[in-house]
């Protein structure tokens, strides 16, 4: 499967990668990007290595472990503690890739996560309209051959 949503409008930071270890590098930093609330999908295709940056995101939260972060993909949400700046943060990370449907969608509760302490990373939300609707921004992971990938966050004005 590809992307086809056109990506969002906004402001823009642009990482490229070289390896797993890279990009667990690259979401410890953009987490500063990130400051609750936030809904953002998480855009790439299959094995790109959206779940390898969220390893990241959670460890500068100290929120879990890199090894710790697993795949969402059967379970569809996995929620951290975690903080930012002394302020916790609720991690969630969904992947909604086997969803079918708005209406399965919906039994996952999406808006009530969205808490002001909430960071919520939703791997293939771009799949859905309303997912689309509510995200505040998008990080897209591009490979660019071998195991080089570009990372553009985008945050929505
Ligand atoms: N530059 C890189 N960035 C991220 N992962 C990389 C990179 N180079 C190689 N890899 C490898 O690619 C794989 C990415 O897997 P990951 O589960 O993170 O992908 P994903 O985008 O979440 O896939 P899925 O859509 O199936 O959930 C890992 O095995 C990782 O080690
Ligand atoms: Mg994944």
């Amino acid at each position: 499967m590809s992307n086809v949503a056109p990506p969002a409008a906004g402001r823009t930071h642009e990482f490229t990668t070289k390896s797993g270890a890279d990009t667990v590098e690259v979401g410890r930093k953009l987490v500063r990007l990130l400051a609750p609330p936030q809904l953002m999908i998480l855009r790439g295709d299959l094995g790109t290595g959206k779940t390898t940056l969220v390893k990241g995101i959670a460890q500068a939260l100290d929120a879990a472990e890199p090894d710790e972060v697993t795949s969402p993909t059967f379970s569809l949400i996995h929620e951290y503690d975690g903080e930012l700046d002394g302020k916790p943060v609720k991690l969630f990370h969904l992947d909604v890739y086997r969803l079918e449907g708005e209406r399965q969608l919906e039994s996952l509760g999406l808006d009530e996560l969205l808490t002001p302490d909430a960071l919520v990373l939703v791997e293939w939300g771009e799949k859905f309209k309303s997912i689309r609707k509510k995200a505040t921004g998008e990080i897209a992971i591009t490979a660019m051959g071998g195991d080089a990938r570009r990372i553009t966050v985008t945050l929505k004005d």
